[in-house]
């Protein structure tokens, strides 16, 4: 059926935050799709969920060259739909890409040389059916490359018109703050770092926050959910269909019962907010104002709508917070 987006999806379904000091707002919530847009799972799932998403207000859809399985497949499947649903409506559209991880075979596949990433960057665009994307990112810090030759491709992205924005991904904060630099004397300012953040996950508290904040660079929280441990999802078993029981999802069996503990705790808690436990997980990370949008994965429109009520309820009182650090520090 033919794609007409819900006339009042900008009437307050969805809060946007400014990203980094830049002039680009985002939805407080954004959706991913690394996970059941692939090759090997239910396109027209994966196109309901595009058209909810837009339809309440989500107006960023984030990408990777390697998405799937099979390994650009995400993109392929975005850019089907994105021509049979999206396009008039690409300038309300903030949708990103990202490459780092293996992609081809050979020296140039993989990683952070100006060679690979300006040539994925184009890869993306024709598995896209796109002119250009919103943001480039850097998805991994490459060690045996210089920052400054990464640097450059992102702005050389940007400069060519093929992305509009530059950022990076699982950068540790020392070379947040020098890849902030050279981008800057570049004139190609960071605009955002994607790092993986949630309850269980809280490594950007040990300084990657503060040096983003003092840069000027917005942050997007990819598995904010623990891949769905913080959500109501495996509290009694590890559900057919799950990621967990699939052998291509990146969430392994193994991780589930060690997390089961603190989930139930945190379960209960939420219930007493009146609240699921995927809501108050993603209100969590919105308490701190340096988060410019919580980048959430679903497999179904029944969780994305779910996640989106989050908003409803962002505030916790001290007390909360405080049983919340007891429950995730075991006490
Ligand atoms: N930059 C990077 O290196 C990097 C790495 C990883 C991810 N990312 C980005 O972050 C995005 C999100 O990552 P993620 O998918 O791991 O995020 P997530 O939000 O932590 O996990 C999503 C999964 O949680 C479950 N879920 C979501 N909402 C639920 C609900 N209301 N109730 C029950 N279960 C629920 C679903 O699992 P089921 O599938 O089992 O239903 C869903 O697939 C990715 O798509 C990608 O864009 C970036």
């Amino acid at each position: 059926m033919e794609y007409s987006p819900a006339p009042l999806r900008y009437n307050n379904q969805c809060e946007y935050r400014r990203c980094g000091r830049s002039g680009l707002r985002l939805p407080i919530l954004s959706l991913g799709l690394w996970h059941n847009f692939g090759g090997v799972d239910t396109y027209e799932t994966g196109r309901d969920m595009l058209r909810y998403a837009f339809d309440n207000g989500i107006t960023h859809f984030d990408l990777a060259n390697n998405y799937g399985p099979p390994p650009g497949s995400a993109e392929e499947n975005f850019g089907s739909i994105y021509q049979k649903d999206f396009k008039p409506y690409r300038d309300e559209l903030i949708i990103s890409t990202k490459a780092g991880y293996l992609m081809w075979p050979g020296p140039y596949g993989e990683w952070g040389s100006r060679k690979y990433l300006l040539s994925s960057l184009d890869q993306s665009l024709k598995r896209m059916k796109l002119e250009y994307v919103d943001i480039f990112y850097s998805h991994r810090l490459d060690p045996e490359t210089p920052l400054e030759e990464t640097m450059m491709a992102l702005d050389q992205a940007v400069r060519s018109g093929k992305a509009l924005y530059a950022g990076i991904s699982n950068y540790p904060a020392e070379q947040t703050r020098e890849a902030a630099g050279i981008l800057r004397s570049l004139g190609t300012p960071c605009l955002i770092h994607q790092p993986k953040y949630s309850m269980f996950e809280r490594w950007v508290e040990n300084g990657l926050l503060d040096t983003v904040e003092k840069e000027g660079i917005g942050v997007i929280a990819f598995s904010p959910l623990a891949q769905g441990l913080l959500t109501d999802r495996y509290l009694n078993n590890i559900p057919e269909g799950s990621r967990a029981s699939k052998s291509w999802g990146f969430l392994k069996p193994e991780q589930v019962a060690p997390a089961i503990a603190k989930a139930k705790a945190l379960n209960d808690m939420a219930l007493q907010r009146g609240q699921t436990l995927a809501q108050m997980a993603i209100a969590w990370l919105l308490k701190d104002s340096r988060v410019t949008s919580v980048l959430i994965g679903a497999s179904s429109v029944k969780q994305l709508s779910d996640n989106l009520q989050s908003q409803k309820m962002l505030y916790f009182t001290s007390d909360e917070l405080k049983a919340i650090e007891g429950i995730l520090k075991g006490n």
